[in-house]
């Protein structure tokens, strides 16, 4: 029997069915893109969700580059959208 467990992402709450990805996650929250590319700063999310593309690719409890479509949430977690240059430059 699955439950409901708490994380959070860029610090606001994450709630989402126990054994979900962090990608799936996201998306059951209306979060459907998370970073932007380096060179031209277009948004990704979710792309082939079977960890080939790295498109997903987000901070979790600290450690970067992770794949949001590969990685169980669980609860408690910190996810944060991968800041890129470009993110840089734009904040
Ligand atoms: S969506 Fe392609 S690696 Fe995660």
């Amino acid at each position: 029997m699955s439950h409901k467990i708490n994380a959070t992402f860029n610090n606001r709450p994450l709630t989402a069915e126990d054994g979900t990805t962090v990608g799936a996650a996201l998306m059951a929250n209306g979060v459907t893109s998370w970073r932007n590319t380096r060179k031209e700063g277009k948004p990704r999310g979710l792309f082939c969700g079977i960890g080939v593309c790295f498109d997903c690719l987000v901070e979790v409890d600290g450690e970067p580059n992770q794949r949001a479509c590969m990685v169980r949430l669980t609860d408690g977690m910190r996810v944060n959208g991968a800041v890129t240059d470009t993110a840089e430059k734009e904040a």
